[in-house]
């Protein structure tokens, strides 16, 4: 939008919208000290006295060739749907089949009882296999990629320690708790044939699955829900593994857990409208840089901004109109942004219509402005932080030319992100023009491959393959890797 069509807004809704401008704008300087910074985070991470993101090894220990293959179970457990799929990895070089199920994740058992959660999941494995196999009773064990996209402690690939919940999920009994066996009984008491051979995280998956067809990928990010990256180290580079005494230019990808990042508050631009957010979360002080990022959080954002214009400022935005449905916590998704982003008509009319319909508020033209450009300040804002995260890593192992494949609703939905991120990287790296609109940039993040499904199932197929060769590092059930080897 050209600054042209804020013409016709009041002097006093305009400098509410120059106050957001102010503090919602990443400047190319702060998007250059935020990723020194991140760079020192990554490093302290892997040192044995740590920092605040985890940089958790996870025993994934190389790059796949292509030629991997077998069939394996995948379940995603991620924030928003349940997944299981079945892949196929084939003789041909980089081509798997897939057939896959989806269930809808229960909010309740987002905040319920562990148990709950564990049956539910055992149940819908049961239900993807009877239908696909039939009487599970005949069946022999079928290996499991599970991929568990929370922050794990990892002394095995086959073990998964909740470090702590991210993305809104609370649940008692299992923070500081191996989740492996807890969900293992669940499959018992219903006989499900399945043995679980590698416990991943979504970002790992999506740096190994992008890698199997695109040799030149170096990083996996999810930016949906939650906001994380992945990305493979020398053990010889963390120095909290040390202790193994792993041969040094041994690769293990790591898990980032980046969603914490500025978790004490030394850098990132944080408003009101993110500490407001933080307070009112079940974590507290955790996850500050995922709070500002992921789609779970956009929508809250720019909700506490409406209320706040209508509560607290002279302004009283939507005066006189009833704002209950509004005030409801995270009754926005970021879908609700990417619609106000998309709105093509210079009017407004689709996000006025989005207003009418969803909280019941008739928003006037230069209201329609404000919404406009807030939806604007809160996507860019996230795009360009995300960008950072990519420049600490590229930074940090030397990457001056690399692809980082992406996944998530926010990547792959909401407006602009892709075009706002590399726009945000260029700057932070100080890359020339482009000498034509066409060329590619030196490091481009592109749509990944499907990381919890194919990924998973490639780090399965690894796994079993380095335990064959005779690596039984982080590998803490052998027996589970038997037969099939
Ligand atoms: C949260 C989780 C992390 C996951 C990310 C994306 O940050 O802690 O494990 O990778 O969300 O789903």
């Amino acid at each position: 939008m050209s600054s042209g069509s804020f013409v016709e807004v009041p002097k006093d809704l305009l400098n509410e919208i120059e106050r957001l401008e102010e503090l919602f704008t990443v400047d190319t300087a702060k998007l250059k000290q935020i990723t020194d910074h991140f760079v020192n985070e990554l490093e302290k991470g892997l040192s044995k006295e740590g920092g605040s993101i985890p940089m958790n090894p996870t025993w994934v220990m190389s790059f796949p060739t292509g030629y991997e293959t077998g069939t394996f179970l995948a379940l995603d457990m991620g924030g928003t749907n349940l997944r299981v799929c079945q892949i196929t990895l084939t003789e041909q070089k980089s081509e798997f089949d897939i057939i896959q199920s989806k269930y809808r994740m229960p909010e309740e058992l987002k905040t319920g009882v562990a148990e709950d959660l564990w049956e539910y999941i055992a149940e819908c494995l049961l239900q993807f296999i009877q239908t696909h196999h039939g009487d599970v009773t005949k069946l022999d064990k079928i290996p499991l990629g599970f991929t568990f996209s929370y922050p794990a402690t990892q002394n095995y690939i086959d073990e998964g320690i909740l470090q702590r919940w991210t993305k809104g999920f609370d649940i008692d009994g299992v923070e500081g708790q191996n989740v492996v066996p807890m969900f293992e009984k669940a499959l018992e008491e219903r006989g499900v044939p399945i043995k679980l051979t590698a416990l991943i995280n979504d970002t790992t998956g999506t740096l190994i699955a992008s890698a199997y067809t695109d040799t030149k990928m170096k990083i996996g990010c999810i930016f949906g829900t939650g906001c994380n990256a992945a990305y493979m180290e020398d053990c010889g580079s963390i120095p909290k593994l040390a202790h193994l005494n792993l041969p040094p230019d041994t690769p293990m990808a790591i898990n980032c857990e980046w969603g914490a990042f500025d978790n004490e508050q030394k850098v990132l631009p944080r408003t009101p409208y993110d500490v407001a957010i933080d307070n009112d979360s079940p974590r507290p002080g955790q996850q500050a840089f995922e709070k500002m990022i992921a789609g779970l959080y956009l929508g809250e954002i720019f909700r506490l901004i409406m209320v706040d214009l209508h509560d607290n400022h002279e302004v009283n935005i939507f005066a006189g109109q009833d704002i209950g449905k509004l005030r409801r916590p995270y009754s926005l998704d970021s879908s609700f942004l990417s619609a106000i982003e998309d709105d093509p008509f210079e009017n407004l009319s689709e996000t006025r219509e989005l207003f009418q319909n969803q909280l019941g508020i008739d928003p006037n033209r230069s209201e329609l402005e404000l919404i406009r450009r807030a939806a604007e300040l809160i996507g860019t804002r996230a795009a360009r932080l995300s960008a950072c995260g990519v420049a600490a890593i590229s930074k940090k192992k030397g990457y001056k030319e690399c692809h980082v494949g992406a996944d998530g609703s926010v990547f792959n939905k909401y407006p602009h992100f892709k075009k706002r991120g590399a726009a945000a990287l260029r700057e932070i790296l100080d890359w020339p023009a482009k000498a034509n609109a066409s060329d590619d940039d030196p490091i481009e993040i592109l749509a990944a491959e499907d990381g919890s499904g194919v990924g998973a199932a490639l780090i399965a197929a690894l796994t079993l393959e380095r335990v064959k060769k005779g690596n039984m590092h982080g590998i803490l059930h052998p027996e589970n890797f038997k037969d099939t080897v």
